[in-house]
């Protein structure tokens, strides 16, 4: 059996032999890149490479990455293999190798180096792309029936709506008859889970543009992605990701705060997977810098740690709990993750706070959100009212998604139009009070403490240095305050940050 920590080390030293420069993971929240949210796959901080607009430090390069996906957040927990927070191993060529090698090199990793049978192995390729197909064949000697050629949807890979992209071939591990649907159709292309996706390959030759088209890049690359916690559950023979040794601990942390053992049943194991999974999103994204708000990425942290703290309640948790799981994450993490342990006091604080804030509202949430349901449910309706569910969004720190999600379990959904309005009515009401309040005291208070030296970066940028000289809270000057709480204002001889 290997470790996680093992897996990632012998990836990283085979490509290293193979003269790839092991870089450090990139930051999930990608360097100048405004058209993704998040780092969702190794290759990100690659893009510019492969687009020929920089140079890299080296043509062959190996991460192991950290990345972050929630296109199917509700899914975490309740499935063997949905994730947030992962990592993926890569190799990348920058106009370098190309097909035949990288698909050598990942058929003699997952064969000789961790050993599994090749029979266990299928192909998908490109429909079109016979090259890759024959190369599978002839060189590596996968028969013909384990070679299936499948279209766009799976297999031509882009990382977001622009940039590099390619055809791509995909290597799965059959777990056998034991994880099947049954179907006689069940093959690799069926959603049952007994064709496991180990490794993806990518033949990077075209770059999506705004306008929606392909365009050839500069050269031809390789980016490839394997997911560890998966290649994990194969080596370690477990039946999803969640019992590998890179997540099972934090389910036993878990386990203990709630009091509820791993295994007792069903919803008790959904709700234990979803606290261990966001747990360690929720860790890595605030150490890589991101501050829970209702916007942007910091709205997919407040999502992340929200569900988390009611998948708590719902295992009968009442104090706060999260704390104990990140510093768990951090424990396990720190090696390779230093920023973790660097950032840990960070990472305590803003965890402790946003839970704390959200617990103050959660109970009361839910019981309004019980009384409504019931009314609507008395009237026979399939959907709470817009206004309901802004009211728990705005009032009660309900991510839209949450009470969705909640809704869902019931069989009913939100009024989404009734939703949108009220918030713009809400936004309507807030550009007049601002309006009204420009020459507000605070605002003098600022100005005045500032000695008038603040200015106001936020246009231009996210984030700013600056020295803070004075906090203004509920309009008077105090020693501390949370950050971002009501009429706080920090001060600074050059910048004013909310
Ligand atoms: N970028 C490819 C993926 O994420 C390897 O699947």
């Amino acid at each position: 059996m290997s470790t996680g920590a093992e897996l990632r080390r012998k990836f990283l030293n085979y490509f290293a032999l193979r003269d790839h420069l092991i870089l450090p993971s990139a930051s999930l929240v990608p360097k100048d890149d405004p058209s993704l949210l998040l780092t969702v796959a190794g290759m990100v901080p690659f893009k510019p490479y492969f687009q020929g607009k920089v140079t890299p430090p080296h043509p062959r390069l190996a991460t192991a990455q950290k990345c972050l996906r929630t296109q199917d957040l509700e899914e975490v927990g309740k499935t063997a293999r949905h994730n947030t927070f992962f990592e993926m191993l890569g190799n990348f060529s920058i106009g370098d190798y190309f097909k035949k090698e990288t698909i050598g090199w990942s058929w003699e990793f997952l064969t000789k180096e961790l050993g599994l049978p090749p029979e266990d192995l299928w192909i998908t390729v490109y429909r079109d792309d016979q090259e890759a197909a024959e190369i599978w064949h002839d060189l590596m000697g996968v028969p013909r029936e384990r070679i299936i050629p499948l279209g766009d949807d799976t297999n031509f890979w882009e990382a977001g709506p622009v940039g590099p992209c390619g055809p791509c071939s995909e290597i799965l591990f059959d777990l056998g008859p034991a994880y099947s649907c049954g179907s006689p159709d069940c093959g690799v292309e069926c959603e049952c889970g007994r064709y496991l996706e180990v490794w993806n390959l990518v033949f990077t030759e075209f770059n999506r543009e705004e306008d929606g088209k392909l365009s050839k890049l500069p050269r031809r690359n390789i980016d490839t992605g394997m997911g560890l916690e998966r290649i994990a559950s194969v080596l370690q023979g477990v039946p999803n990701n969640f019992e590998t040794d890179l997540i099972f601990p934090l389910i036993e942390e878990a386990a203990i705060a709630s009091g509820i053992s791993y295994g007792a049943d069903d919803k008790s194991d959904v709700a234990l997977k979803v606290i261990a999974d966001h747990a360690r999103a929720v860790s890595f994204l605030i150490a890589d810098g991101v501050h829970p708000s209702n916007e942007g990425r910091g709205y997919v942290l407040r999502r992340i740690l929200r569900r988390a703290v009611r998948y708590g309640r719902l295992l009968g948790i009442r104090d706060p709990f999260l704390k104990r799981l990140t510093d768990k994450t951090i424990a396990l993490y720190q090696d390779p993750y230093r920023e973790l342990k660097e950032r840990s006091g960070h990472i305590q604080r803003i965890v402790s706070l946003e839970e704390e804030r959200f617990s103050e509202t959660l109970e009361q949430g839910l019981q309004i959100l019980q009384e409504q349901l019931e009314k609507v449910e008395v009237s026979g309706e399939k959907n709470l009212p817009g206004g309901v569910a802004f009211r728990l969004y705005d009032t009660f720190g309900f991510p839209l998604e949450l009470t969705q999600e909640i809704l869902a379990e019931r069989g009913m959904n939100v009024d989404l139009d009734g939703f949108r309005v009220s918030m713009e009515k809400q936004r309507e009401r807030a550009r007049a009070a601002r309006v009204e309040t420009v020459p507000s005291d605070s605002f003098k208070v600022c100005t005045a403490y500032s000695g008038d030296k603040t200015k106001f970066t936020g246009y231009g940028n996210l984030s700013a240095r600056s020295q803070i000289t004075a906090i203004i809270a509920d309009g008077k000057r105090k020693s501390e305050s949370d950050p971002g709480g009501a009429g706080t204002g920090y001060i600074g001889p050059d910048t004013f940050l909310l």
